[in-house]
């Protein structure tokens, strides 16, 4: 089974960015304990992280060859039906994460979320580890 994460604006800036909402982790370093993680679960991992709203929509407009979408769509999330809609458009199953618990913070709306299978917020990097399963487990039936 093949996955494409997806991360949006500013999650390059992990490690350094408000580390006490975000963690310590950089974005490589999650990607890299992601990947090993996807090893034992039979998951492989592409990784895809951009600024620009246009591309975000473009890599998931052209991620017909993965079985599964693992997004943090970032500040995309509340405000860009761009992105919400690309989501519903594809077949891929999405699944959306965030490090954050969004709903405890001045940010509980998610217009991404419409076209994804659920949503999982707030663990860190457990949210992608988690989001990982749930996609595989939904995939499987
Ligand atoms: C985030 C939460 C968003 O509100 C924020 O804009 C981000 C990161 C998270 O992973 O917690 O950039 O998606």
């Amino acid at each position: 089974m093949k996955f494409l994460v997806i991360n949006g604006a500013n999650l390059n800036l992990l490690g350094t960015r408000e580390p006490e909402i975000y963690g310590q982790k950089t974005l490589d370093e999650i990607n890299n304990n992601l990947t090993d993680f996807g090893k034992g679960q039979e998951i492989e991992l592409d990784f895809f992280q951009s600024n620009f709203e246009g591309e975000l929509i473009e890599k998931i407009q052209t991620a017909d060859g993965y079985d599964g979408i693992i997004i943090n769509p970032a500040a995309h999330t509340h405000y860009s039906l761009a992105v919400a809609d690309a989501i519903s458009a594809v077949k891929t199953p999405v699944v959306e994460v965030h490090l954050s618990n969004i709903f405890a913070r001045d940010r509980e709306t998610s217009i991404t979320a419409k076209g994804s299978i659920g949503v999982i917020c707030g663990f860190g990097e457990e949210s992608y580890k988690l989001g990982m399963v749930a996609l595989k487990n939904h995939i499987e039936g």
